[in-house]
């Protein structure tokens, strides 16, 4: 299949709207990540979207609005909590559970009851959504198990050939994806950090819990909340290993590591300014959200460079200090040394 590259001119994002009214695939920047759209009230299309991934089917999609009256066509009902939550953060990089309208088919939510909705604050993927005409279906648009793409040199990179066209929104805002909010369990519970933070949402619903999964891994016989939860995501193939703690505790731990490493090409992510020997370093910035911002396109980079181990500096410093550390602890298989 040849995949089209599109500018975010009106004539291409008229174009890419037809695409989605037509059944195809299409990808598309938003704040968070670059999700990979297809119309969400056409089954076939959602299929499509799993084949092009390689995602595992009972893996559910996030339906993408660019209105807050599209609500009603996707969602049974909105509790008051999830009102507050909507009134506040939307549009933004939030999505929230509710129970699904029947218009939605199961293809899309992987035959759950509940769907997950978003609206992007990103104006492309607004537009894209105002042309299509219809809510769109969308995952990250990686394949599965690589880290999601926050550049489009990255969507190029995982889907040429396997869709209709990609959408340069050049790179996105926030870099993990969205803060996810389960509306169908009382009280309301964060399935996945990101942008819009605890405390954010603490403010607007007291009550809200974080799910204690956020920061370890699944049991083979367990069923968690989110299907999401129990892939392994974001995996380079370089070894990863966080180390976290103090600056100067985590700087002494890792040329420790370096200095007994097996001849193995290493990297550095690095939080601080940094003086390690034999280490391609790479800056993850020096707040968590810059962290944030950074940390997927880095692991790409390592990748690429051929990097077969990599430690990563890590504090939790602010808001976004939770999301970047589930994203990192997947990252390196919950390899983590405190210090
Ligand atoms: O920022 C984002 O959320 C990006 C952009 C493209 O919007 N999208 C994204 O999608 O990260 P994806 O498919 O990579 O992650 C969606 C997550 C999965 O972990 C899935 O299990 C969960 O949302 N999910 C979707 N529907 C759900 C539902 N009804 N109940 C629980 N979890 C759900
Ligand atoms: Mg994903």
């Amino acid at each position: 299949m040849e995949t089209k590259l599109f500018t975010a001119s009106d004539d291409d994002i008229a174009l890419a709207g037809e695409i989605i009214k037509n059944g195809g695939l299409v990808a598309f920047p938003t704040e968070t990540v670059y999700g990979l759209g297809a119309s969400a009230f056409n089954p076939d299309a959602a299929r499509k979207i799993y084949a092009a991934k390689g995602r595992p089917s009972d893996n559910p999609l996030i339906v993408h609005i660019c209105d807050k009256a599209q609500l009603s066509e996707i969602a049974e009902s909105i509790t008051p909590d999830a009102q507050s939550v909507i009134d506040a953060f939307m549009p933004g990089p939030i999505t929230i559970i509710l129970k699904k309208n029947l218009l939605i088919p199961d293809a899309v939510t992987a035959g759950l009851k509940t769907v997950a909705v978003r609206y992007p604050s990103n104006e492309t993927a607004c537009r894209l959504i105002r042309a299509a005409g219809v809510p769109i279906a969308a995952p990250s648009a990686n394949l599965s198990g690589k880290p999601s793409p926050t550049d489009v040199s990255h969507v190029i990179e995982d889907m040429t050939g396997r869709i209709d066209a990609i959408i340069d929104g050049g790179r996105c805002d926030v870099g993990v994806e969205s803060t996810i909010v389960d509306f169908t369990d009382e009280p309301p519970v964060i399935l996945r950090p990101g942008g819009v933070t605890y405390d954010d949402l603490k403010k607007v619903v007291p009550t809200i819990k974080i799910d204690k999964n956020i920061l370890r891994s699944i049991g083979a016989d367990e069923v968690p909340k989110s299907p999401g939860m129990k892939y392994k995501h974001y995996a380079p193939n370089a070894e990863v290993t966080v180390i976290e703690g103090e600056k100067e505790n985590v700087q002494r731990k890792i040329k420790e590591l370096l200095s007994d490493n097996e001849g193995k090409i290493a990297g550095v992510l690095a939080m601080y300014g940094a003086d390690y020997d034999n280490a391609v370093i790479l800056s993850a910035g020096e707040s968590n959200k810059e962290y944030a911002k950074n940390l997927f396109s880095a692991l790409r980079e390592f990748d690429r460079l051929g990097v077969e181990k990599v430690y990563a500096e890590f504090c939790e410093k602010d808001g976004y200090g939770l999301a970047v550390k589930n994203r990192l602890y997947k990252a390196a298989a919950q390899r983590v040394i405190h210090v």
